[in-house]
């Protein structure tokens, strides 16, 4: 609040100082040589598959089990998103099945970090040098988490989003990191209106700044990231113990080599429970335990998908659909509270 305070005193109120040191912070964090920062995670996702010169006609490899945003900004550039279905335990796409959606038009893939745990970075990166494809990660929901030591958002050109529920947030916003010196030129006039100059419009381009309310924001809420994080794992480690035998219930599975940083606890309720996964949540929401589905439809099933004749059948991110909820695991949550989402489980 001081922080905020201190900048609207200051009059300088977007893309000032503040939005400067953030993204050094921010990339010296994620160990990038450069991180840009946008308005949103969905800008950041645009403006990153602009600047590597995504275009129409062009396809990009990503997944359907994710937020609609990680897809919708391959069809903001023209380009097509082509599905591959995902692993079941990480719930991050399978490498094994990208090959054979590879094309003469495929120019980059996008995997999404989904849930705070990394993809399998190994075996996507072998692909992507192999075939020459650009490497983008939505890294929407996975501040801090790591692939064998190092932090996602910089094995490729990471995006990541600072909505409100995130593991850090600044209200709204988003930051694009690289350690590509021309991509980030680019990201950087992409984002404001496609200048260097002022009132120079080299190419096309958006308002997608942050603010520097947003910025100092960012700036209190990373130097809390790394225990926010602690204190998710924690939480998640305490309710998979505890979950872990109950019948038609499985608690998250982790990848070995990874450090999951938990932006959702999602379990699968499969048919050998006694009850659906949505009367499970009602029941939860009646004991004052608020749940989620993240997400109920794949994307490629969405009604704006169907609309552009999107029809294929992707087994595993369908049955995920059917089967996570996502219980509380926010660092907020006391013992008591934890206890509490137990014990109410356990007596269902
Ligand atoms: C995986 C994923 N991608 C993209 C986004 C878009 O981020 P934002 O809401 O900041 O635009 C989100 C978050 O909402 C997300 O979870």
């Amino acid at each position: 609040m001081e922080a905020v305070e201190r900048v609207l005193r200051s009059g300088r109120l977007a893309q000032g100082l503040q939005v400067e040191e953030f993204e050094a912070l921010f990339a010296s964090y994620i160990g990038s040589k450069y991180a840009i920062a946008t308005s949103s995670g969905t800008a950041a996702l645009h403006i990153a598959l602009l600047a590597s010169g995504i275009g129409n006609g062009d396809e990009v490899i990503t997944t359907p089990f994710s937020f609609i945003a990680t897809a919708n900004a391959i069809l903001f550039c023209g380009a097509k998103p082509v599905f591959v279905d995902i692993d079941k335990d990480t719930f991050g796409l399978d490498p094994s099945l990208i090959r054979a959606r590879i094309t003469s038009k495929t120019k980059a893939v996008l995997p999404v970090h989904l849930y705070g745990q990394p993809c399998d970075m190994k075996e996507i990166l072998r692909i992507c040098r192999e075939r020459n494809l650009i490497l983008l990660e939505d890294a929407c929901q996975a501040h801090g988490a790591e692939y064998r030591g190092q932090k996602v958002g910089s094995f490729g050109i990471g995006c990541f989003s600072f909505y409100p529920t995130k593991n850090m947030t600044t209200g709204e916003g988003g930051m694009i990191t690289t350690d590509n010196g021309d991509i980030a030129e680019r990201a950087r006039m992409i984002r404001s209106h496609g200048q260097k100059e002022r009132y120079i419009h080299e190419v096309l381009g958006y308002n997608y700044r942050m603010t520097d309310i947003a910025a100092a924001i960012g700036i209190c809420q990373l130097k809390k990231l790394d225990e926010f994080n602690r204190q998710r794992i924690e939480h998640a480690r305490f309710l998979s113990e505890r979950l872990d035998k109950i019948t038609g219930l499985s608690v998250p599975f982790i990848a070995p080599d990874v450090k999951h940083v938990f932006h959702q606890f999602t379990i699968r309720v499969t048919r050998d429970f006694r009850m659906s996964r949505d009367e499970l949540k009602q029941k939860l929401k009646d004991k004052g335990i608020v749940t989620e589905v993240h997400y109920p439809l794949p994307i490629h099933k969405q009604p704006v998908y169907k609309e552009l004749g999107y029809n294929a059948s992707l087994p595993n991110a369908e049955k995920a659909c059917a089967e996570v909820l996502s219980l509380p695991v926010h660092p907020l949550l006391t013992e008591e509270e934890l206890d509490y989402i137990v014990e109410t489980i356990k007596n269902i």
